[in-house]
């Protein structure tokens, strides 16, 4: 398996990232937005990218953005092909993609928002802390990609102060600790509240 910073010559795998992004959006029904094509060429193109192929098979994505002024990178689009969960390569993409920000934005926040516990495992052990959505950016266009979630009417209804989502931040002024161990049950119950909270019966 190669995890490689991806370029003009991984056009090619776009369709397939964008159509496995959809379909996983749609097994797991919340959280994630969908990506059309165009978009994932654009992250491609610009160094930004982190792609993992076995041979020429498709195996994994994930993109770094840029938000406001450059204060801030989000890590997005985190998706690995069915045909290879479970065997430790989001971790080992999570942490190219984390690593490629630090050494392109080193003064950079980073940030995401994830209601998957996989991903919020990865990002605490990966330095990152749970923050409320005032402590990301409030570059609006980031908050546009939210449009194609289906929970973003909950978003909109509560002035972008709270989704299902829950943010996270690696702040690299922030002094260096032990990673924490992400609370579980907490985390579920959390989500649980939230749903509850935001959600109508039948989507739930
Ligand atoms: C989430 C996803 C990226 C995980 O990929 P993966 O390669 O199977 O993950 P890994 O094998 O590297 O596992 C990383 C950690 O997450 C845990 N994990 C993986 N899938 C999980 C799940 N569905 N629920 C809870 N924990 C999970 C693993 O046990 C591991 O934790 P550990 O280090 O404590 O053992 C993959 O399932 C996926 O692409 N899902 C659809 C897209 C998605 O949800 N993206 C995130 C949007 S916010």
């Amino acid at each position: 398996m190669e995890i490689i910073v991806a370029n003009e010559s991984h056009f090619k795998y776009a369709q397939i990232i964008s159509d496995t992004i959809t379909d996983s959006a749609k097994v797991r029904g919340t959280g994630i937005a969908m990506r059309t094509p165009e978009y994932i060429i654009k992250r491609l193109q610009n160094g930004n990218a982190v792609i993992a192929l076995d041979g020429d098979t498709f195996a994994g994505f994930c993109y770094i953005e840029v938000w406001g002024n450059k204060d801030f990178v989000a890590n997005s689009g985190l998706i690995v092909h069915p045909d290879y969960r479970n065997q430790g390569l989001a971790k080992k993409i999570k942490k190219a993609v984390f690593d490629l920000s630090r050494k392109k934005f080193p003064d950079a926040k980073i940030f995401g928002i994830t209601t998957g516990l996989a991903v919020m495992k990865m990002n605490y052990e990966l330095g990152y802390k749970p923050v409320t959505f005032s402590e990301l950016t409030d570059d609006p266009e980031f908050w546009k990609g939210c449009q194609t979630c289906k929970n973003f009417d909950i978003l909109t209804r509560t002035d972008r102060k709270m989704c299902l989502c829950t943010g996270m931040l690696h702040d690299p002024k922030a002094q260096k600790q032990e990673p924490e161990k992400v609370n579980k049950k907490a985390f579920k119950r959390l989500k649980s509240i939230k749903e509850n909270l935001f959600l109508k019966k039948k989507d739930k």
